[in-house]
């Protein structure tokens, strides 16, 4: 089942502390980024990569693309000022109805067979997000005062890649704009319109390089992916 993908990439990194872009720190032998798109560059299903990007970035990441003779990045698009801004100006250069994932470009190694799953329930359903079970137990707290103890076993720790069809992603942004909210993922603008969104139980090695120590975790996948080989 075809489907595209949008990767924003535009952020600053600031909470990984490297003084640029994390997504182009290497992990194993190439940059965040290039590990990320090749899971969609090697996945036929993927007819197209639509890249949100910060302008001060374009350069080095062009080249980096060349270099590792990447051929599905249809388009490079101005990042906003937060991600939800970043997605929207990708998503609203793709046409016609069909599936679209939106996938952190921080998050290099989602399973690819995942991705199938994922794409064929938005398909049926309109909007599909990868989840694992929340490992924590989750307090609410008024200051550092607890509040309440949440029921763990209704909780989900949400990721990317997130599936819509392309219609039910521009309604959701749209609104969102025009209603002036800011969500922490794609999926949340969804829920606002009241459509249901399908959990898709995905896998724990689907980080999101955000901290320093994350580069850790990163580089014991890739270790223990190499010895699967
Ligand atoms: N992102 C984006 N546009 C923004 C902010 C973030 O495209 N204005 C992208 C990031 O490049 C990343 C993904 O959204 O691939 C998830 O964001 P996050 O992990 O928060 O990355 P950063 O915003 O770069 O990190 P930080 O919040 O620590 O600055
Ligand atoms: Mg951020």
């Amino acid at each position: 089942m075809n489907y595209q993908v949008i990767l924003p990439a535009a952020g600053q990194g600031k909470r990984m502390g490297a003084g640029k872009n994390k997504l182009l720190l290497k992990i194993g032998e190439m940059p965040v980024f290039i590990h990320t798109i090749k899971v969609f560059e090697n996945d036929p299903d993927c007819t197209g990569i639509i890249l949100a990007i910060n302008s001060q970035d374009e350069q080095e990441m062009s080249v980096l693309l060349k270099e590792h003779n990447i051929t599905k990045v249809d388009a490079m698009v101005e990042g906003g000022k937060e991600r939800q801004h970043s997605v929207y100006n990708a998503a609203k250069t793709i046409a016609g109805d069909g599936v679209v994932l939106v996938h952190d470009a921080a998050r290099p190694f989602v399973g690819q067979e995942l991705i199938r799953p994922l794409v064929k329930t938005a398909e049926e359903k309109g909007s599909a997000v990868l989840a694992v079970p929340l490992k924590d137990t989750v307090k609410k707290a008024d200051g550092n005062l607890v509040a309440e103890t949440l029921e763990r076993s209704g909780l989900w720790a949400v990721q990317t890649p997130q599936a819509f069809r392309i219609s039910v992603l521009l309604e959701a942004h749209r609104r969102a704009l025009e209603e002036k909210y800011l969500g922490t993922d794609d999926a949340s603008l969804v829920e606002r319109l009241g459509k249901e969104v399908v959990i898709v139980e995905g896998n724990y090695d689907n980080i999101k390089l955000t901290t320093p120590e994350d580069l850790y975790f990163a580089e014991a996948i890739i270790k223990k992916r190499e010895k699967q080989k």
